[in-house]
Formats: C-alpha cells, sequence, structure tokens
C-alpha cells in the first residue's frame, strides 16, 4: 500500500516541509531545525463513517463538559475543575522532573474514586515491573489499572480496542513508533502520526488520554508546535532539579484557563500537594538579616510571597561581579544601572550575588522594587522593617510602574497580617480606601530610601 516516493525536511519545531536542507527554518527562523523524513506515496484516510455537514452555530446544543475529578486539587485546578471526559491532554517535563509518577497518582486515584477498572498506563520506557514497583513505592499498592509496557503503536492500538480504556496514559510519545513512517522513533512524522491516530480514536470513542512529551534541552517538546496544535490541553510540569518544589503549569486548554498553576512538592513517597502555596517560598524567620525583602507576584492566577536576598560586597580588582539564581542576570544588570543614575549609589563596582530563595524561578519585574531594596539593604547593612512588601516595576527612567493583577494579591497580604506595602503611587491612591493595608506609593525610585530609611 505504501509506497516510497522521495526524501522531504520537515522543521521539527514548527513542522514546515522543504525539499532542500536549509541551516535555518524560513518559517520560525530556527537554526538547525531540519529533520530528513521520508515521503510515502499514500493518502490521508477519509473517515466515510461519520456524517458531517455544516450546521448553524445558534442550533448547535451545547452542554458543559463532562469531568472526573482526581482529588489532587492542585492537578484538577490546573486542568480547569478535573479532566475532561474525552481530551486528549499533553504532559511535557524534562526528563526526571515527575512527570510518570503525577501520572501514576492520577490513574490510582480515578481508578479508585470511580471503581473504574478499565484504565490503562502504556509505558515504553519502563518495564512492568519498574511501573509496579513505583505504585508499591507511592503507597497505591492495591491499584487495580492496567499496565502495559509495548513502544509498536499498532500492538498499543490493538489493545486499546481490545481493553476499551475508560483512561489511557501514553509514556511517552518519543518512544512510540509506528510500523507505517519508515523514520526513527522520536522523530517529526512519528510523533505527528502516532498523535494523530491516537487523537482519531480518542474523539471516536470518548477515551481520555494522556500523553507524555520530553522536553528537549532547550526547553521545547520535540515536535512541540505539532504536538500543541493537535491537542485540546497542555500542561507543563517544571521545576528545579535541585530543589522540591514542582509546578504544574497549563499552556493551552480548549476547556478552562491557562492561567492556572498547580505547586507540589517532591517527596520520598511521591508527590505531595502543597497546602500554603502562597508561603511555600518563604523561610521561616530571617528577620535579623541584611539584604533580604519580600515581594508577592502572580503566579497564573495564584499570589505567592518570594523572598529576595541580595549580596553586596566591595570588589577592589577590578570590573564587579554579578551572579543570580532565580533571575535573570541583565536585568540585575539594568537594576543597578537605575540605582547608579537615580539614586547616586556608586554599586557598579561591587560584586553582587542575588538570589530569590526556594529556588523559584522569578519571569515577571514586579519584583523590581525588592531587589532594589534588597541592594540598597546590603549595601547599606541595614535591615528592611519586617512585614512589608515591595510591590512594583521600575522603569529605564527611574519611574515606578504599576503591577496588574492585584486585587488577589492585596486580599492574600491582608489574610496573612502583612502591614505595609511599598508599590506604585498609581496602586495606593487607587486601592488604599479598599484595604486596611497602608499602602505607600512611589512616583519615583528615589523616593524610596525616604521611605524605608536604607
Ligand atoms: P519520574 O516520574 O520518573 O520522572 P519523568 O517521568 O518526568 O521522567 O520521576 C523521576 C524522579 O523523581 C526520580 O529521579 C526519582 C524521583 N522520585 C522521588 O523522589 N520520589 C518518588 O516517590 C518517586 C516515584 C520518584
Ligand atoms: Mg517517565
Amino acid at each position: 500500500m505504501s509506497k516510497k516516493l522521495s526524501i522531504a525536511y520537515v522543521c521539527k519545531n514548527c513542522g514546515l516541509r522543504a525539499l532542500k536542507w536549509a541551516g535555518r527554518c524560513a518559517n520560525c527562523s530556527e537554526w538547525n531545525s531540519f529533520e530528513e523524513e521520508e515521503v510515502l506515496g499514500r493518502k490521508v484516510a477519509i473517515r466515510e463513517d461519520i456524517e458531517n455537514s455544516p450546521k448553524r452555530v445558534g442550533e448547535v446544543e451545547v452542554s458543559s463538559y463532562e469531568r472526573k475529578v482526581t482529588g489532587i486539587s492542585e492537578f484538577d485546578r490546573v486542568l480547569g475543575g478535573g479532566i475532561v471526559i474525552g481530551s486528549l491532554t499533553l504532559v511535557g517535563g524534562e526528563p526526571g522532573i515527575g512527570k510518570s509518577t503525577l501520572l501514576t497518582e492520577v490513574l490510582a486515584k480515578l481508578s479508585e474514586r470511580y471503581n473504574d477498572e478499565s484504565i490503562l498506563y502504556i509505558s515504553g520506557e519502563e518495564s512492568i515491573h519498574q511501573i509496579a514497583q513505583r505504585s508499591n513505592r507511592l503507597g497505591l499498592k492495591g491499584s487495580k489499572y492496567f499496565i502495559y509496557n509495548e513502544t509498536n503503536w499498532q500492538k498499543i492500538l490493538g489493545q486499546i480496542k481490545k481493553l476499551k480504556p475508560s483512561v489511557i496514559v501514553l509514556d511517552s510519545i518519543q518512544t512510540t513508533v509506528s510500523s507505517d513512517v519508515p523514520s526513527s522513533p522520536g522523530s517529526v512524522s512519528q510523533i505527528r502520526e502516532v498523535t494523530y491516530e491516537l487523537m482519531n480514536h480518542v474523539k471516536g470513542s470518548s477515551t481520555t488520554c494522556f500523553v507524555v512529551g520530553h522536553i528537549t534541552k532547550e526547553g521545547t517538546i520535540a515536535g512541540p508546535k505539532i504536538l500543541e496544535h493537535m491537542v485540546d490541553c497542555v500542561i507543563y510540569f517544571e521545576g528545579d532539579q535541585l530543589g522540591n518544589y514542582r509546578i504544574l503549569r497549563s499552556i493551552k486548554n480548549r476547556f478552562g484557563n491557562t492561567n492556572e498553576v498547580g505547586i507540589f512538592e517532591m517527596k520520598e513517597d511521591g508527590l505531595k500537594e502543597v497546602k500554603n502555596p502562597s508561603q511555600y517560598f518563604l523561610e521561616s524567620d530571617c528577620s535579623e538579616t541584611f539584604g533580604r525583602s519580600l515581594s508577592c507576584i502572580n503566579e497564573g492566577t495564584r499570589p505567592l510571597f518570594i523572598e529576595v536576598q541580595a549580596l553586596v560586597v566591595e570588589n577592589k580588582y577590578g570590573n564587579g561581579r554579578r551572579t543570580t539564581q532565580g533571575i535573570d542576570v541583565n536585568r540585575l544588570a539594568m537594576i543597578v544601572a537605575i540605582i547608579e543614575k537615580y539614586l547616586g549609589i556608586p554599586m557598579g563596582y561591587n560584586d553582587i550575588y542575588l538570589n530569590i530563595v526556594g529556588g523559584f524561578k522569578v519571569k515577571t519585574q514586579d519584583t523590581d522594587l525588592s531587589i532594589i531594596a534588597s541592594l540598597l539593604s546590603s549595601y547599606r547593612n541595614k535591615k528592611i522593617e519586617e512585614g512589608v512588601i515591595f510591590l512594583g516595576e521600575v522603569g529605564l527612567n527611574g519611574e515606578v510602574r504599576s503591577v496588574s493583577h492585584i486585587e488577589k494579591r492585596i486580599k492574600e497580604m491582608e489574610q496573612l497580617n502583612y502591614k505595609k506595602v511599598i508599590t506604585s503611587k498609581k496602586i495606593s491612591l487607587e486601592y488604599q480606601r479598599r484595604t486596611k493595608l497602608q499602602l505607600i506609593g512611589l512616583k519615583r525610585i528615589n523616593e524610596l530610601e525616604k521611605i524605608v530609611s536604607l
């Protein structure tokens, strides 16, 4: 049936096809992303069994999605309140981050809660003994779901048709190989073919499916765009390999909000939900130290308190060294330039170390004010008053800018008994009457030193 025609080149990043290899993709500008692929002389099958014609939008009956909850509330929350029955979700993350662990727990919870014995965990990476061992280690010994070690897609599909599982985990897409496609495992055409066939099956049979996708060193799932377009939901599991925390983040969700995050901790006996996530990254008591300040950011829609630590020391021998953890080193360079220019402090010659406590990576600029406060506190050996939160971005002209979506953060700060927030003038004027917190507004960064006496 299938006849080899020729060779094409496919961009691993965006899926662009070309007849000639190129060093850089003309579509997405990615370097070195073309991969050889053999083109088959066969047509894409048309599903004749389903009658399909255009309908008027108003005449289509809308029903809310039927969901299953796992009881792992951080997980359910990220998916928008449980798993939508019949959906296809891609779970991405670096190797070793905990994808298999999370999905093992999810399946065990589902089979227990719904008394469902037709759940299937397919692994091309681990033997059934390894999977069973992990399940035991997680304390899920009595679980009744099926485990199946196989990499060949045709065999897998055969078993799926036989068992008719309600939920499937395919771990991972990169190890599953279709014998209809001549290219190697993990190639763009393999991934596309298997996902496409799986998707057809899922949609036709209301099977709920999770596909695990490993992220490459560059931080993308191999063949990422192709996969992301095809599936209903994309969730990424990320974290600090050295630290214990893990963040589950929704990147795409056809059935809910994409701004949700779930926070977990990797323990000896599996992933545990973090109970007080907003305070998870705070040290218990360091009130007597210099160079420490607190900020509150939004991670997804969830407020998180962040502790910024700075160490500014004299460097007698030349250019100051900049070392950061959890924050972009270029952002620090910019902030130091702002301090030099608008506060007149010659910090450029100092060695500066900046750290976000707990291994957390800050991607927002809402912590600028907090970073400046920490740097000044360390530089002057003066400690910052307890219970103060710094919240604001600082622009290149030394102006203090407002941060958005602040209501939830204000509520959380009130609940946790913080007293004082140093922020932009605009926010303080807008919110002072609505909160019992003391909001101190700054227009420009040079007003900071007067207020916190640094
Ligand atoms: P795993 O789920 O296999 O990662 P992935 O599927 O994303 O590659 O988890 C791997 C790591 O998690 C492994 O290095 C060991 C650690 N781990 C624990 O610390 N506690 C546990 O209970 C389990 C099952 C794993
Ligand atoms: Mg795994």
